[in-house]
């Protein structure tokens, strides 16, 4: 039977007070996590071997994207021929560490196969809507976000589209391609990702622009992902550009944040605030671990020496994840903060334990659940929790029974498994209460 090992902290205040302080968690998934955003990186196939980085991956990070090992040029190296094998290494090793991973690229510019930089016109379009359904198709129900299309806006000023291949096959190109990975896979959520996004400038306007365009058409977006390759600062509007995407009902993901220069930490600081700061801001991803293993050589743009040891920045960034919350959106007066932490022990063989950490205040809360395999590994698991008077509005990770009373919460394909000993997390947030939620977890 669960007992409650601890009741943390209850606040009062006149402006939102969020938990981190009182349970402030050591690394950056963890802390995401409190407020139900994620932590990731770019994961390299031939660094698996590695055991500096591979320790890092598995400890720090609870998201994963394929730096190159999902892009056109790596996944369909001739027409009609589709190799996974880079792609489903980053993935495999995702999943079985209870991570998960976000899908880069489907279509872009850059990094396509030779034979479709020959393809033009009719049959370049086929090509390419036929790459996106196949590759999303291989990999349906274990993707949390595609990039669908990536870097498809001119830099400058146009604010209009760049030339490529694909944007002479038609004006039409992009919302084709998230169409067919809707219908591919359709528990994926869509994303257009792209760089020099991060303030109100042409381009991102441009993008802003296209997004509107879609959701009022109904063309199928989720996100946009701001890749954010940054050089010593955030820029001033950073958080009121996320916030206008994220108002045109789209999530806002940070997908490549690296940022060199000697104010390094302070930016990195200022860039996770802004996420915290937007509801909408699902969480960020880091473009590689180590210094060492970034695309911009001699730049030291991350968070991890070459080394492997933390620098200032990732300092900065742990601490801005704890001092966050579900973000800040009314002009709350009153709130009330509890994180309560519930522990089964002791932990039978093949079976698993659950503890929540809430996030409540006035009128709505976040609880974001950790599943802990027992001495044996998990093939699928359980949660049941008791809401008392709330109400679920929306869930991540597991799927759920019901909205209100005992909600049965079980797995999804892409964390199923859990390795003996090991974790993973689903989360919820909801609406009223969500005190005494007292997790229990069975094996399915
Ligand atoms: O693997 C081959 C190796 O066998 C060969 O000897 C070597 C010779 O050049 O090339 C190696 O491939 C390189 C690959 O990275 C893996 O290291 C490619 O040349 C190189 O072009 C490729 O660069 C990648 C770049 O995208 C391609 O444009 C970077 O790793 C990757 O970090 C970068 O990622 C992009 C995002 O996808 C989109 N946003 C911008 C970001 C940075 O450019």
């Amino acid at each position: 039977m669960p007992i409650v090992s601890a009741v943390v902290a209850a606040a009062l205040g006149t402006t939102l007070v969020v938990t981190a302080t009182a349970n402030a968690a050591t690394t950056l998934g963890a802390a995401a996590a409190q407020s139900g955003r994620y932590f990731g990186t770019a994961v390299a196939a031939q660094k698996l071997g590695d055991s500096t980085y591979v320790n890092l991956l598995n400890t720090e990070f609870n998201m994963v994207t394929a730096e190159n090992e999902m892009k056109w040029d790596a996944t369909e190296p001739n027409r009609g021929q589709f190799n996974y094998s880079g792609g489903d290494r980053i993935l495999n090793h995702a999943l079985n560490n209870g991570k998960r991973v976000r899908g880069h690229a489907l279509l872009w510019y850059q990094q396509q196969p030779r034979w479709a930089q020959g393809l033009s016109g009719s049959d370049l379009r086929q090509a390419a809507i036929n790459h996106v359904t196949q590759v999303a198709t291989h990999y349906k129900g274990k993707i949390y976000a595609w990039d669908v299309v990536n870097e498809a806006f001119a830099d400058g000023n146009s604010g209009g589209r760049r030339d490529s291949n694909l944007q002479r096959t038609g004006n039409d190109w992009i919302e084709a391609a998230f169409r067919a990975a809707r219908a591919a896979d359709p528990g994926a959520k869509l994303c257009y990702n792209d760089y020099n996004t991060d303030s109100i400038n042409p381009k991102s306007t441009g993008i802003y622009n296209m997004v509107r365009d879609f959701k009022a058409r109904g063309v199928p977006i989720d996100c946009v992902g701001m890749q954010s390759h940054l050089s010593n600062n955030a820029p001033s509007d950073y958080q009121a550009n996320l916030q206008r995407f994220a108002d045109l009902g789209v999530e806002v993901q940070i997908t490549e944040l690296d940022i060199s220069g000697s104010n390094q930490a302070n930016a990195y600081g200022a860039v996770t605030r802004a996420c915290m700061a937007v509801t909408r801001c699902a969480g960020i991803t880091v473009w590689g671990i180590r210094d060492s293993d970034s695309w911009r050589g001699g730049e030291n743009p991350l968070l991890f020496t070459s080394s492997g040891a933390k620098k200032p920045a990732y300092t900065s960034v742990l601490n801005a994840l704890n001092a966050g919350g579900p973000g800040p959106t009314t002009t709350t007066t009153t709130t009330t903060t509890t994180t309560t932490t519930t522990t089964t022990d002791p932990v039978p063989p093949g079976d698993c334990t659950a503890s929540v950490s809430l996030n409540q205040w006035n009128g709505g809360f976040v609880a974001t659940v950790k599943v802990t395999a027992g001495s044996s590994a998990l093939n699928g698991w359980r949660v049941t929790t008791t809401l008392s008077g709330g109400s679920v509005t929306g869930s991540w990770g597991a799927n759920g029974s019901g909205t209100s009373g005992t909600v049965n919460w079980t797995n999804v394909d892409y964390n199923g498994s859990v390795p003996a000993g090991q974790s993973t997390e689903f989360g919820f947030q909801g609406s009223g209460s969500g005190s005494g939620l007292n997790p229990t977890c069975s094996t399915r």
